[in-house]
């Protein structure tokens, strides 16, 4: 079967820098969400904006695969640090996703998926591996090779690569407070965003393999503000960029 693969991203303008990817583009609109259809280094690729948390991705995730057929599905974004040793510029990679704001007890047990009967979603290991493998190449390379120099400098920027549980729920993770509860009862979760889970729930009722790649971009704490918005315009959008050209191109 000839691949498909969708692309989400969690900021609109990191995904315009992927968009800009795209040859023999067309673009299809469907409930407020654009959908920009086309080709990277020849491979068919649908890219999307996701919007935010959990209920705005699941409705884009389940558009791409039930309108656009996609056969693989690659979410990108940032994400906020919970694991000590994680620094802003390092990039995650999912292995399993979690939504730390689901609680249905006493029906079921905290965090788990209703009717799913598990807590975790893995995601599948061979597009976690290939997407791996860009980021590897690309650090290899160095961060120069993706963002300017200043931007280097300004967040310190020394990326490392993690593998592990990605966490999701709808908020914004900004204090000590919040941040120390969910690694209280998740102590595997590396970092915390506000869609993975949910795209990973679509992915897993409807067959489609997938993965999360998540960049730093703040340390979820009473930092996590300020960080977050020049993180955006400086990093994430290049290195969204670079990363899915190194995927397409390892396809
Ligand atoms: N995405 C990036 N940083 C985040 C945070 N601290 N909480 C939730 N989602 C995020």
């Amino acid at each position: 079967m000839m691949r498909n693969i969708g692309i989400l991203g969690a900021m609109a303008q990191e995904i315009d820098e992927v968009k800009a990817l795209l040859t023999e583009k067309t673009i299809v609109k469907i409930a407020n969400r654009e959908f920009v259809v086309g080709k990277i280094n020849n491979v068919r690729c649908v890219v999307a904006f996701s919007k935010w948390g959990k209920v705005a991705a699941t409705i884009t995730a389940t558009l791409l695969v039930q309108e656009f057929g996609v056969t693989d599905l690659f979410f990108i974004g940032t994400a906020g640090a919970l694991a000590d040793g994680l620094k802003v510029g390092d990039i995650v990679i999912s292995k399993r996703l979690v939504q730390h704001d689901l609680d249905a007890r006493p029906m079921i047990s905290r965090f788990e998926l209703p009717l799913l009967n598990r807590i975790y979603v893995n995601s599948d290991p061979e597009l976690t591996d290939l997407a791996g493998k860009a980021v590897s190449n690309l650090l290899e390379r160095g961060v120069e090779n993706m963002v300017s120099d200043a931007a280097v400098k300004e967040f310190n920027l020394a990326p490392t690569l993690h593998f592990g549980d990605i966490a999701s729920g709808d908020q914004f993770i900004n204090s000590d407070v919040k941040r120390k509860e969910i690694l209280d009862l998740l102590p595997d979760v590396l970092c915390v965003e506000m869609e993975g889970a949910a795209v990973a729930q679509v992915c897993l009722e409807f067959g489609v393999p997938f993965t999360v790649i998540r960049t730093i971009s703040d340390t979820a704490d009473h930092n996590a503000r300020v960080d977050f918005g020049r993180f955006i315009v400086e990093v994430a959008n290049a290195y969204s960029r670079a990363v899915i050209s190194e995927i397409m191109r390892l396809l």
